[in-house]
């Protein structure tokens, strides 16, 4: 039953009564996001080792590669777009989809909103900021767009199953497969299941309907994504690590540190 009047707060004094590490597990996840930013962003400036054009390994990184300067072999989809100036990266067409994906994903909101804007800090811990608006204002009512990100990013995710088509190809052409072609298709697995795991995918296909008796293969989709999606959160850490360790294992490829471990040709 709903109260007659609000009542007070309780007048604690203390920031905070708890005495578990509450602090710890934000922490964490907002030094593993900064960490990938700052790894991709070195590697979108790099311009360099994204592809391993014999093995048709492309880094999620760089692709869909669209530009004239693109290497020809990253370029699975041609190359419409010509050359950018120096400052935009060849990553361009690709890293605001994502990045826009995973910064307005709930899971990565909970991290970031405990750990580096502090609102809310944590259960039963003061707010550190005068007043509480939630996301019903600006910048944070940006974060409505997730829905949209999510339809862009199930794009992004078909172009890189179409990018791991191409890695069962060995130096002469013929059918191969290496240790990057398996990195790949982890990689795209763990994406597969962070974007269908989604909120936004759930709703996507269960709703706005009034009746699942009329709509039972959206019914079904919608049964499946729901036992996903509990664990979106582990979906989510995992892709990030995986993104990372794909594009880290092409670049030393590329770069000639090591070669590939090729299983078939
Ligand atoms: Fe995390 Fe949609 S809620 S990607």
């Amino acid at each position: 039953m709903r109260p007659s009047k609000a009542r007070p707060r309780a007048a604690i004094a203390a920031k905070t009564l708890r005495t578990d590490k509450w602090r710890t597990p934000p922490l964490t996840i907002g030094a593993i996001l900064l960490l990938f930013i700052v790894y991709s962003t070195v590697r979108l400036f790099m311009g360099r080792y994204y592809v391993v054009g014999d093995y048709g390994y492309l880094t999620p990184l760089y692709s869909p590669c669209l530009f004239k300067d693109c290497v020809p072999a990253a370029s699975h989809f041609g190359q419409p777009l010509p050359a950018m100036p120096f400052f935009i990266p060849l990553g361009a067409i690709v890293f605001p989809v994502v990045a826009g994906f995973r910064l307005t994903c709930y899971y990565y909101r909970k991290a970031y909103y405990r750990s580096l804007w502090l609102s809310p800090q944590a259960c039963a811990v003061q707010e550190p900021h005068k007043k509480y608006t939630g996301e019903t204002r600006f910048p944070l009512i940006l974060q409505n767009s997730h829905r949209f990100f999510f339809y862009l990013a199930a794009v992004v995710l078909a172009i890189n199953v179409w990018d791991a088509l191409h890695t069962f190809r060995g130096a002469d052409g013929h059918f191969g497969m290496g240790l990057g072609t398996l990195i790949i298709w982890i990689n795209v697995l763990a994406l597969a299941g962070y974007t269908a795991s989604c909120h936004a995918c759930r709703h996507a296909f269960g709703g706005k309907l009034k009746h699942f008796s009329k709509h039972p293969l959206r019914y079904r989709m919608w049964v499946l994504i729901s036992k996903l999606n509990p664990k979106h959160g582990f979906y989510a850490m995992v892709s990030l690590w995986t993104v990372m360790a794909t594009d880290f294992y092409i670049m030393a490829v590329s770069a000639g540190w090591f070669s590939d471990l090729r299983f078939f040709n």
